[in-house]
């Protein structure tokens, strides 16, 4: 068994081994765009034995830090210690140099993995579904906007640039990229996009954490009526979707190196690029 790092021209290994060990829900077509994106702008390392790849790690710069991506074994390779050579080969550098998030799964290899490699596990990232029908009403308005205009709002909000996971967002099927505004111009930014059952709002960043939950109520009632959306657990936006009868259908647990590289309270992330 080798680690090596990937290169774009392994997509079609690192698609068909992503396709067995971490399948898309409700009969949608794998993402492919999502590994295509990684290979070109993040880091990938791979497993392989017999030169058939059997997992595969890979991690996206996100400002200073460095955020896990994916990290997944074939069934039949868990348990000997692979995950955890994957995930040192995956990291660029020292997490004093680059800090480490990772939106750990509740496999029970995973969380002491990443609690080894000197990140803490924070808080809940909740995975919520239900209908924009139920929301209260929000007083801001939402209009499609160009990416490269969301990324730069993002930027004087965050410092990020995220102008590359933009361009990604907006390759998804029946993505939008959109603006949620107020009397004074705009307040929030995210992306939007859909697959065969269901519309998902895939990022949304806000200017004040005040306008998180109203801007969200706004973006889901834009996005469709049937809505996917993963809100931290410790934003008062996981509430008003609770309270509105939306269900959640499962949950991954935020890990830091360090406690403030993420701002749980203005942004909802896309768990694979943050
Ligand atoms: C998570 C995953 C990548 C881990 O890889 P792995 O090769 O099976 O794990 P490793 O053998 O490297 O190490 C797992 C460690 O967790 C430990 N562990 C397992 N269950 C545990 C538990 N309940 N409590 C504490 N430690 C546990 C193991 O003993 C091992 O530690 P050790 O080195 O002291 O023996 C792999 O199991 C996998 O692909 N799981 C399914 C997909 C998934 O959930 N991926 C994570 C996405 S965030």
């Amino acid at each position: 068994m080798e680690i090596r790092t990937a290169s774009p021209e392994d997509l079609d290994a690192v698609t068909d081994i992503a396709a067995i060990v971490d399948p898309p829900v409700d009969d949608a077509d794998l993402d492919v765009s999502y590994y295509r994106h990684l290979l070109e702008h993040g880091r990938v390392v791979v497993a392989e034995a017999s030169d058939i790849v059997i997992g595969y790690a890979a991690t996206i710069g996100v400002d200073r830090s460095r955020h896990l991506s994916d990290l997944f074994l074939h069934q039949d390779a868990r348990g000997q210690h692979i995950g955890r050579r994957l995930l040192d080969a995956v990291w660029e550098t020292d997490a004093a140099l680059a800090p480490r998030q990772a939106f750990s799964s509740v496999h029970p290899a995973a969380m002491p993995l990443y609690i080894r490699a000197g990140m803490t596990p924070l808080w809940p990232l909740l995975y919520l579904n239900g209908s924009a029908a139920a929301l209260p009403p929000s007083r801001l308005d939402v209009q499609e906007i160009g990416l490269a205009l969301a990324a730069d709002h993002e930027t004087q909000w965050l410092g990020w640039r995220r102008h590359e996971q933009y361009g990604y967002w907006m390759q998804r099927p029946g993505a939008r990229i959109f603006g949620v505004r107020d009397a004074a111009g705009i307040v929030a930014v995210g992306g939007t996009a859909r697959n065969r059952s269901m519309h998902s709002i895939g990022r949304l960043v806000c200017v004040d954490a005040s306008l998180l939950p109203d801007a969200l109520v706004a973006a889901a009632s834009w996005a469709g009526d049937d809505v996917m959306v993963a809100v931290p657990g410790v934003s008062p936006a996981a509430s008003t979707l609770v309270d509105a009868g939306w269900r959640i259908v499962g949950h991954d647990i935020y890990c830091a190196s360090e406690p403030d590289l993420f701002d749980p309270m203005r942004v909802l992330p896309h768990p694979g690029l943050l």
